[in-house]
């Protein structure tokens, strides 16, 4: 089992020697963006997205809430985040009551697939499926919460070839909830759940960048609460991820469909 982690609202306030309230925009970016590419991923989703300030749009494992609130701080538009981890939805909470878009962001700690609403303007998520091991469910579920025409976009990882990444990962700590698949089954399991392709990148090679510059990142920022910090097992969960990307045993995706 991994997103074990409890009280991360104290963690933090331990490790950065300050109140949650008082961390600056790049601190919290540090902390609250649990996938490679941290808000410059976010960034690359957005145009696809297609947002508009009146939307509403739910962000799917949407962990600690740095990817949700800066969709409605960019956009002006509504985010609602769910996931399945309660103490990661408490810290998504936390943090957001310290923001600007405390008002524009809510989160609860419920599966997709219970959700009753079914006119989401738009949905993302970000390096979650490779916890899903029933995927085809997972991407129908999300597409149902869709009205017809909204957009969906991912971020995710998979497996390049046959080979599997050596754990302890961020998604997995001892590889039994890793249900890596190679891009061509993630592409049509989604496109099988009611979606069509727009837009399919290989992200790996940026992200490969990205993770080169995680120590440069990290002394910059000029704290001590970083993801890896938090995480149980962080920093080596971290280095096999980015070993993963570098030798190219898993790559990293971003995509765009809209619902049919
Ligand atoms: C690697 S973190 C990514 C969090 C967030 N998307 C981000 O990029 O910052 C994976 C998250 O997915 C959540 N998760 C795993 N399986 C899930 C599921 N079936 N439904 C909702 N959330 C799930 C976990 O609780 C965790 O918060």
């Amino acid at each position: 089992m991994t997103y074990t982690e409890t009280d991360l609202t104290a963690a933090i306030e331990s490790l950065s020697g300050t109140a949650l309230a008082t961390l600056t925009q790049e601190q919290r970016d540090q902390l609250d963006q649990f996938h490679a590419g941290g808000p410059d991923a976010v960034e690359r989703l957005l145009p696809g997205l297609s947002l508009a300030p009146a939307m509403t749009v739910l962000d799917v494992g949407s962990g600690f809430g740095g990817p949700a609130r800066q969709v409605a701080r960019r956009v002006g538009c509504r985010v609602l985040g769910v996931d399945i981890t309660p103490a990661y939805v408490d810290l998504a909470r936390a943090l957001t009551e310290a923001t600007e878009a405390a008002d524009q962001v809510r989160f609860a700690c419920a599966d997709v697939g219970t959700l009753e609403r079914s006119d989401f303007d738009a949905a993302y998520t970000m390096h979650v499926q490779m916890n899903v091991a029933d995927k085809k469910t997972f991407y129908a579920d999300i597409a149902s919460r869709l009205r017809p025409g909204g957009r969906f976009a991912i971020f995710e990882v998979c497996r390049t070839g046959d080979a599997e990444p050596a754990p302890p990962l961020p998604w997995s700590l001892d590889g039994t909830d890793s249900h890596l698949v190679t891009p061509d089954a993630l592409r049509a399991t989604i496109e099988g759940a009611g979606f069509e392709l727009l837009e399919w990148v290989d992200e790996t090679g940026w992200v490969r960048e990205w993770f080169d510059d995680v120590p440069a990142r990290m002394a910059a920022a000029g704290t001590r609460a970083t993801l890896p910090a938090l995480l149980d097992d962080g920093m080596t969960r971290t280095l096999n991820f980015a070993v993963a990307v570098a030798n190219d045993v898993v790559s990293v995706y971003r995509a765009t469909f809209s619902r049919a």
